[in-house]
């Protein structure tokens, strides 16, 4: 690696054992943001970051309230003349549950194969670790950095970013900055360095039927009544085609097709199906005809049945006819779909297929816009050198399925520019059970933004 940040590089080799030891405190910390019982946990891993960020030299740290988990907020402003960057990741987690399929307590981390295992080790805090590290690295070493920084670590990521926008829109003055950097994002398929260059949005919705006043017995009941987990299990099946489109009126009403340029893009990537397959333990593909796979996820619209209860759930049996059946169904979203058109599209669609005898409500939980960034700016152009000079290998521009509502917002609520860098190996399993991020994507990740924040300062603002 350059000669140029020889002393960085020692710094970060020397500190490695420490750094790990730290990241780990801060995976201890049960931060989920969607589950009411952790509301204080969110403000314990707050309060973590605050500290770090102050320890690391960084000025104007704040727990910032916003109605809900606070952001924690922090900057260096004395890179005169150099651009201003604002950098983000977000510290709240996703639910652990099922919990017995992880090999050791979500929040008990554990090292092993040159990972480490724990809910939101890769997703995210591996980037909120790595930020605040690098700063800690360039002030430590050099007593300075090399761009104007302004930190946002969001609470409320994983459960929709329900409070941010508002926040950034109420301190829209003192976000003023040349480009946002997310840092929540991952390598493609084989853990080939890559760039994400589209996100998509997201409807989330819960689904509820409801029948007779109580659960009855269904040998007294059954075949009298409308069954609201039968009716439940119909609706659903009324939302697709058997060829996997969604069976909804309007819903492909503002996609924006794919360009022939663009599917070339998708094409030209390095991908193989068996090894995605095999990676999830499937044996077969299945999706909307007419796009390959990596289209299908990275820039076409779907709607997923996220869970589904109702009735008896215990072991042996139990004879009735539930009083309630209930579902979460998530759609994710591509430029130029609006997520609250696409709920009212659903909802008339789910009331229509609704028959008498029950009740069904649709409820709107979270919305988030798709987006996609430039590959041509200049700061993609430059984190893509920083990532071949740190990894030995050019990244691949990619499209993914998921979604960041943030990085829409800082475009549309703060006029940002957005360069995606994240390093999360693509079999990290986020969102499931024993999530793991790779300890040498970590260590890299963070020379790589290192590196980024230095090459940033020759952009031209
Ligand atoms: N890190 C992910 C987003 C992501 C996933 C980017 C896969 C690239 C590939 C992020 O933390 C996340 O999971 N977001 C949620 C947002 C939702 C709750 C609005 C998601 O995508 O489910
Ligand atoms: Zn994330």
């Amino acid at each position: 690696m350059s000669v140029r940040l020889a002393d960085l590089d020692a710094h970060l080799q020397a500190t490695a054992a420490a750094r790990l030891a730290d990241f780990v405190e801060l995976l201890r910390i049960p931060s989920v943001s969607a589950l009411p019982e952790h509301a204080g946990h969110c403000r314990e891993a707050a309060a973590w970051i605050a500290g770090r960020l102050t320890r690391a030299g960084l000025e104007h740290v704040e727990v910032a309230e916003t109605g809900g988990h606070p952001v924690v907020y922090a900057d260096w402003l004395h890179a005169d003349g150099a651009p201003t960057v604002l950098v983000y990741a977000h510290y709240d987690v996703q639910p652990d549950d099922p919990l017995e399929e992880w090999v050791k307590p979500p929040f008990d981390p554990r090292i092993e194969d040159g990972r480490v295992f724990a809910r939101g080790a890769a997703d995210d805090k591996s980037h909120v670790h790595m930020l605040i590290s690098a700063a800690a690295a360039w002030l430590t070493v050099r007593g300075r950095l090399p761009v104007n920084l302004r930190f946002v670590f969001e609470g409320e990521e994983e459960s929709g970013s329900e409070n941010l926008d508002r926040w950034l829109a109420a301190n829209r003055e003192r976000l003023s900055a040349d480009l946002a950097v997310i840092s929540d994002t991952g390598f493609f398929e084989g853990n080939r360095p890559s760039i994400t260059t589209g996100l998509r949005g997201m409807m989330y919705a819960q689904l509820d039927v409801t029948g007779p006043r109580q659960d009855l017995h269904s040998g007294g009941y059954g075949g009298t009544v409308r069954n609201p987990a039968t009716v439940l299990a119909e609706i659903i099946a009324g939302l697709h085609t058997r060829e996997g489109r969604v069976d909804v009126p309007g819903f492909y009403d503002d996609v924006r097709p794919l360009g022939e340029g663009e599917r070339a893009e998708f094409a030209r990537l390095p991908f193989d199906e068996a090894d995605y397959m095999a990676e999830m333990g499937v044996d077969a593909l299945f999706g909307e005809a007419g796009y390959s796979t990596l289209e299908r996820r990275g820039a076409r619209p779907t709607l997923e049945i996220c869970g589904l209860w109702g009735g008896f759930q215990g072991e042996g049996s139990k004879t009735i006819i539930p009083a309630r059946a209930h579902a979460k169904v998530s759609c994710r979203l591509v430029p130029d779909q609006a997520p609250r058109r696409i709920f009212e599209a659903i909802r008339t669609r789910v009331l229509e297929l609704a028959p008498p005898g029950v009740t069904v409500d649709m409820t709107l939980i979270n919305t988030g816009f798709a987006s996609l960034t430039p590959i041509d700016h200049p700061a993609t152009q430059a984190a893509a050198r920083c990532i071949e000079e740190v990894f030995g290998q050019a990244p691949l521009f990619t499209r993914e399925g998921g979604s960041i509502p943030v990085a829409a917002s800082f475009e549309s609520l703060l006029g940002l520019p957005v360069v995606l860098l994240g390093f999360m190996n693509p079999d990290c399993q986020a969102h499931g059970p024993n999530e793991s991020m790779r300890i040498d994507n970590w260590e890299q990740g963070l020379r790589t933004t290192v590196r980024y924040w230095e090459a940033l300062a020759a952009l031209p603002h």
